[in-house]
């Protein structure tokens, strides 16, 4: 059995295209329309209403594309009431809090884990209900890290780059303190400091990258469900944003060089309909 309608995946922005990598690694085949919604970003700092409610129009948005399955890439927005939208709708539901909580239970050997994310998302507990849940006895340290978007979206996560370097020390000295020995990447951008955290966290700490679990997540998701797409050939891509089609070029290759290899289209809000909309034809 297989099934070649597409894959949605969204996310408040660009941060997203850290998992279209890892799908497109692990289910080349699978057709991807990712809607980043670039006009609204960030959600991080924003309300668990605002946040959801912003997340049922983009749901909507790709829902226009007869997809066979959703990935919420954003760790934000997968913390903000996930299994609530689960319910609303006929297709798997796919977030990165459930797939990335059971790395983290099946990697820690000290029963400390650690969370990196944004504000929302670490405020919302949805990690550590998730952890808890899967492993009672695990100790969970959580800490939000708002300056690391901004960093990673002005071309500031290589190893080498001072500034990203002191604000991740700060950043995670009070997981180190607390003994973690497993530290999950709770945010779309945070893969592309790996190298800076690895760095100072050292070689005890295993990081967990949410966007590869929830990609491996889905691909388990879609072979139980007999929906592996059969087509012979690399599915096809494309992407969907809400400001500027030129900001979306520039700063892509960021974070997926090797991925943003399909058409890119911007979409508008109908206000009347509180809807995205596409354009029509000119
Ligand atoms: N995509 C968001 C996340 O993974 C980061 C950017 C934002 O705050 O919207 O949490």
């Amino acid at each position: 059995m297989s099934d070649d309608r597409a894959v949605g995946v969204f996310d408040s922005g660009l941060g997203g295209l850290t998992a279209v990598r890892e799908l497109t690694r692990l289910l080349p085949r699978e057709e991807i329309v990712y809607f980043g919604d670039t006009a609204r970003v960030p959600y991080g700092t924003r309300s668990r209403e605002t946040i959801l409610s912003y997340m049922r129009q983009d749901i909507a948005f790709l829902m226009t594309f007869d997809i066979k399955a959703l990935v919420v890439a954003c760790g934000t927005a997968s913390t903000a009431g996930l299994p609530l939208l689960e319910r609303d709708y006929d297709f798997p539901v796919v977030g990165v809090v459930e797939p990335a909580a059971r790395a983290a239970a099946a990697a820690t050997r000290s029963g400390r884990v650690g969370l990196i994310g944004t504000e929302a998302a670490v405020g919302s507990g949805a990690y550590e209900r998730a952890l808890r849940r899967i492993a009672p006895g695990l100790s969970v340290r959580a800490q939000s890290c708002p300056l690391l978007v901004p960093l990673v979206e002005n071309g500031r996560g290589r190893r080498g780059d001072r500034v990203a370097e002191l604000v991740v020390a700060e950043y995670l000295a009070p997981l180190q303190a607390g003994g973690i020995d497993t530290l999950i990447l709770g945010c779309t951008h945070y893969p592309l400091l790996r190298d800076i955290i690895a760095d100072a966290m050292g070689p005890g700490v295993v990081l967990i990258d949410a966007g590869r679990e929830v990609a491996r997540r889905l691909s388990e998701v879609l072979s139980e469900g007999g929906a592996l797409a059969g087509r012979a050939a690399p599915g096809p891509r494309r992407y969907f944003v809400s400001d500027s089609v030129e900001g979306f070029a520039r700063r892509a290759a960021l974070f997926c060089p090797e991925a943003v290899d399909g058409r890119v289209e911007k979409v508008e809000m109908d206000i009347a309909a509180g809807a995205f909309v596409l354009p029509p034809e000119t």
